[in-house]
C-alpha cells in the first residue's frame, strides 16, 4: 500500500512540532517527534551519571536502551525503562544534554534504526534535524522550517514560562544559539536542509499560515 511520508526539519524552536502535530491530525497520519528520543537518551545518561559527551560510556547502555514510543489517544508518549518520561524530557536542562548525546555516532545509529522501523509501514510525519537528509531520504515531502533566533527564543520562553519554569530570556537565547551550532556542526548527520526540501521561514507567520503553506504543497503534489 502506498504511504505518505513527510519530513519536517529545522532548528530548535522553529515551530516544527506544533506544525507537525496539526498536520498529522489533518492528514490522519502518525506523528513522530524524533527529538523526544534523543531527549530520553540524554535522561538515561544523566540518570546513570554518564557524561553526555562520553561516547564510550553512552555506547555501554545504548544498545540495551529500554525506550518505547507509545500512542495514547493519538498523543505520543515516551517511556524510558517502563516509566512515562514525556514531561520529564521537556525540562530545560535536558535540551542541551540531548543536543550533546545526539552528536554521538552510536546514539544516531540506534535512533535512526528505531525511527526507520516506526516509519517503515505507515504514513507519517517525522520532525527532527536529519529526517529529510538521512532518516527518510525518499520522503514524499520535505520541509525545512526556520525562524530568526530571537523569535525562536521567545517561543521557547513563552512555552516554558507557561509550564511554570523560571527561565531567563537571554540565557535561553544563548542556549538556542549553542544548540544550533552543536546540531549543525556535528560530524555525523548534522542539521542540514536537504537539497530537495522546501524552506519556510516562520518568523513572521502564524501557525495556521505555516500549516496552510505546507498543505498547499501537499495538495499540489
Ligand atoms: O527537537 P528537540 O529540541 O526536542 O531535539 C532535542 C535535540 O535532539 C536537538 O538539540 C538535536 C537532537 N535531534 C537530532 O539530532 N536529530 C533529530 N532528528 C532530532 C533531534
Amino acid at each position: 500500500m502506498k504511504t505518505l511520508k513527510i519530513a519536517l526539519d529545522g532548528p530548535s524552536g522553529s515551530g516544527k512540532s506544533t506544525v507537525a502535530k496539526i498536520l498529522s491530525a489533518k492528514l490522519d497520519i502518525l506523528y513522530l517527534d524524533t527529538g523526544a528520543m534523543y531527549r530520553a537518551t540524554a535522561l538515561k545518561a544523566l540518570n546513570l551519571g554518564v557524561d553526555t559527551f562520553d561516547e564510550k560510556g553512552v555506547s555501554e547502555f545504548i544498545n540495551n536502551l529500554d525506550l518505547e514510543i507509545k500512542y495514547i489517544n493519538g498523543k505520543q508518549l515516551t517511556y524510558l525503562d517502563g516509566e512515562n518520561v514525556s514531561d520529564r524530557i521537556r525540562e530545560p536542562q535536558i535540551s542541551m544534554a540531548a543536543s550533546n548525546v545526539s552528536s554521538l555516532k552510536c546514539v544516531r545509529i540506534k535512533m535512526v534504526e528505531m525511527q526507520r522501523k516506526i516509519a517503515e509501514t505507515t504514513s507519517c510525519v517525522l520532525d527532527g534535524r536529519d529526517i529529510g537528509s538521512f532518516v527518510l531520504p525518499n520522503a514524499d515531502y520535505k520541509f525545512f522550517i526556520t525562524a530568526k533566533v530571537e523569535v525562536r527564543a521567545k517561543r521557547r520562553f513563552d512555552e516554558l514560562t507557561a509550564k511554570g519554569f523560571k527561565v531567563d530570556f537571554n540565557v535561553l537565547k544563548k542556549e538556542i544559539e549553542e544548540r544550533d551550532y552543536n546540531d549543525s556542526h556535528r560530524e555525523f548527520s548534522p542539521l542540514v536542509k536537504a537539497s530537495d526540501a522546501i524552506e519556510i521561514d516562520t518568523s513572521d507567520m502564524t501557525v495556521d499560515q505555516v500549516v496552510s503553506t505546507i498543505m498547499t504543497h501537499i495538495k499540489a503534489y
